[in-house]
């Protein structure tokens, strides 16, 4: 049974990705993901913010910075160095001791940032590398297009700097979700996660102040990424990863029959432990045994819309399967 692929132009021995988390900062985690059959594993993110903690704290620059005069911007850059450095020889370890795909990840919010860590983890060896595009529309004043142009300009920026594969990884927040993918698919990148799931936002009602809800995905997540996926496989010209809400190989399959090129798991690494990951493989390779497939391309979006069907008829013929029972 074949089920390998190839993914960002990276040959993958399994469809099915450790995705990024805290579990893929650590190296023995990322040989154990390896040893129970993963395609490749994607790094926790390099955050800005936490570089910029760190320079803070290096610097004490919870004083002012005129302390520092000239000297803060050369003490900036070498803690910033030092802070990434750490990264880096992780990156450096585990090529050393992994044969799957070592794909970083990212997520800034200054357009020099982006285009400097990049850069620099291209240098310490990545075969690919994720952008964490977690670019929220917030703001009252922001409007989908300067959201959008965003998106543009830090994409064709990295894409003229770097030459290792590139994916974006996406949330769900645009207004014109299958224009917007299938235009990003045409700027030059190999690659389009889909979904990040966003942090969301609780409130402790006894201390009066903001706390984070639960941070891991349900099974029953799996559904937005699932229809999107489908209405979008056909019409993009990159590979699609599919993200959020996958657990078990029923899913994995489902993903693939709607046409993702991998699937990335994080919440059930966490729930179900990293050794899930041979379950998967296990539970697809005996489907595709069952079903006569020898290979992914046999029935690799086999169920997505069509490259000339109207995504809107697909989804609104299943609308009416259900509240009319008419079709
Ligand atoms: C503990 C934890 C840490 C995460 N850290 C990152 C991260 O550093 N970068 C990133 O792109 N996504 C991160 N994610 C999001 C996951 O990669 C994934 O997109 C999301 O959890 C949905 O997938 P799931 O349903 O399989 O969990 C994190 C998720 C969890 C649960």
């Amino acid at each position: 049974m074949d089920t390998s692929t190839k993914y960002l132009g990276l040959d993958l021995k399994s469809p099915i990705i450790a995705g990024s988390c805290g579990l893929t900062a650590d190296v023995d985690n990322m040989v154990a993901m390896e040893k129970a059959g993963a395609g490749a594993v994607i790094l926790k993110s390099v955050f800005e913010e936490q570089i910029i903690y760190d320079i803070k704290r290096n610097t004490h620059v919870f004083a002012p910075t005129d302390n520092y005069g000239d000297s803060y911007e050369y003490i900036a850059a070498h803690v910033a160095d030092d802070s990434l450095s750490k990264h880096f020889q992780m990156i450096r370890d585990a090529k050393k001791r992994l044969s799957i795909p070592v794909i970083g990840s990212i997520n800034c919010f200054s357009y020099e940032n982006w285009l400097t860590y990049a850069i620099k983890f291209q240098e310490a060896g990545c075969d690919a590398l994720e952008l964490n595009m977690a670019i929220l529309p917030y703001e009252t004043s922001l409007s989908a297009d300067d959201v959008e142009r965003t998106f543009s300009q830090i994409i064709n920026t990295l894409r003229k700097s770097i030459s290792i594969p590139i994916s974006i990884k996406v949330g769900t927040y645009f207004t014109d979700m299958a224009k917007q993918m299938q235009q990003l698919s045409w700027m030059g990148i190999q690659g389009v996660t889909m979904f990040n799931k966003s942090v969301q936002v609780d409130i402790d009602i006894e201390k009066e102040s903001l706390q984070n809800a639960s941070y891991l995905s349900n099974p029953e997540d799996i559904y937005n990424t699932l229809r999107w996926v489908a209405i979008l496989s056909k019409k993009m010209r990159c590979d699609i990863s599919a993200s959020t809400g996958i657990y078990t190989s029923d899913d994995v399959v489902k993903m693939l029959l709607a046409g993702a090129t991998t699937v990335q798991v994080v919440s059930s690494l966490y729930k179900n432990g990293i050794d899930v990951i041979a379950q998967l493989n296990q539970g697809l390779a005996a489907w595709m045994e069952k079903k006569g497939y020898n290979s992914l391309s046999q029935f690799r979006g086999k169920l997505a819309v069509q490259p000339n069907d109207k995504a809107s008829v697909a989804m609104r013929t299943q609308f009416m399967k259900y509240f009319a029972e008419i079709v």
